[in-house]
């Protein structure tokens, strides 16, 4: 069993960040979180840059009264902190062919993600801290919850400590956006995406197949479009048991269900055998995910997601997917709560 160290504000010095220029390579969902958060906890605005290509991003930040730099290598090279905050199939491209090269040498680099720096996608020297601060929550949830006065679930984690002053200048970050408010867990890039790339190619694709394979059987048993959608997730049920299980526990929440709900639904997960699906867990874990097979295979198309129509990977998967009996109820479903059937 591991257990991890789990660091607070008074771990960290937000005096370290005196003087330094930090720079938000991005304004997205977690850049425009971030960079406000960082703002708000008192770091000075001419400290800030937003790097940003031309675009709607960079329209929000200027409103947002932030100082927007469009040449990418001429932000890079004033930077003594680069948070890489564009989305993650684009990182290596930009950050290695515009930042990288013009990058002071002591220069701190955070990402949110730890998947392009644990299948090293991206170049640093050895004199630079590489430092993960990955929230585990959605950039609005970021910035409201910062607002609020409250924090928000976070990694935290130095994979490599060139300065020898890594942990410190990330804490002191962590803290600057907020996260060691709630506690920032210490992770590490490896541990991140293990746990990610699981949830998303292991766990959710079976939920998501379970979920299908219930709906056929209980269509099949004669149960109406409507009555099926609403039971399995229009009616937000799945969404509120989750919400219990973080507020509760992942079984005590039962407690809130009916008795017949509790019985069957113990006595039923705990009949289950899981031998296979562990197996099958485990063979995505160690030969998909860890092993780089994912990875290697996704680079080769990571362009092609830029495309549009079917030359695009993903609309194909959801072209695909709209031969589910499940999407194509769901759609008559809706199309009639809107009035048009
Ligand atoms: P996003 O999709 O919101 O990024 C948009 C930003 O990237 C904009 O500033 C846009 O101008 C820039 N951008 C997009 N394509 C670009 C290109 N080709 N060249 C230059 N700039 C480009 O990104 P998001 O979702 O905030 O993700 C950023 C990082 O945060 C990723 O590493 C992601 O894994 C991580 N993360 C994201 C979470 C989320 O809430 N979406 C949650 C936790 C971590």
């Amino acid at each position: 069993m591991v257990q991890a160290k789990i660091y607070y504000d008074a771990d960290a010095d937000l005096g370290l960040l005196s003087g330094k220029t930090i720079v938000f390579l991005g304004f997205g969902n977690q850049g425009s979180a971030q960079a406000q958060n960082l703002r708000d906890t008192g770091i000075p605005n001419e400290q800030i840059i937003v790097a940003n290509r031309v675009d709607s991003y960079a329209e929000s930040a200027k409103a947002k009264g932030f100082n927007v730099e469009h040449d990418f290598s001429k932000a890079a090279s004033v930077a003594d902190v680069v948070f890489i905050l564009i989305p993650d199939q684009v990182q290596p491209r930009v950050f290695n062919e515009q930042f990288f090269p013009v990058l002071k040498s002591t220069a701190t680099i955070v990402v949110a993600s730890g998947y392009n720096v644990f299948f090293n996608l991206l170049k640093f020297q050895p004199g630079q801290d590489v430092v993960m601060v990955a929230p585990r929550m959605i950039g609005s949830s970021v910035r409201s919850l910062y607002e609020k006065g409250r924090g928000f679930p976070c990694f935290v984690s130095v994979e490599q400590d060139g300065t020898g002053n890594g942990w410190p200048v990330a804490l002191a970050l962590s803290r600057a956006i907020g996260a060691t408010k709630q506690g920032a867990i210490a992770s590490s890039v490896r541990e991140e995406t293990a746990m990610d790339l699981m949830a998303e190619q292991a766990l959710w694709p079976n939920i998501i197949m379970m979920f299908r394979e219930a709906f056929n059987v209980l269509q099949e048993a004669g149960c109406s479009d409507e009555a099926l959608c609403y039971e399995m997730w229009m009616s937000k049920e799945p969404a509120e048991i989750f919400e219990r299980a973080a507020d509760d526990g992942f079984v005590l929440q039962l407690k809130h269900h009916s008795t017949v709900s509790q019985f069957g639904q113990l006595n039923g997960a705990l009949k289950l055998d899981g031998t296979a699906m562990r197996e099958h867990f485990r063979d995505i874990l160690h030969n998909q995910v860890l092993n780089g097979k994912f990875c290697t295979a996704f680079s080769k198309i990571e362009e092609d997601l830029e495309k549009e129509g079917s030359e695009n990977p993903l609309n194909e998967l959801y072209r695909k997917s709209e031969e589910m009996p499940l999407v194509q109820a769901e759609k008559r479903v809706r199309a009639r709560l809107a009035g048009l059937v």
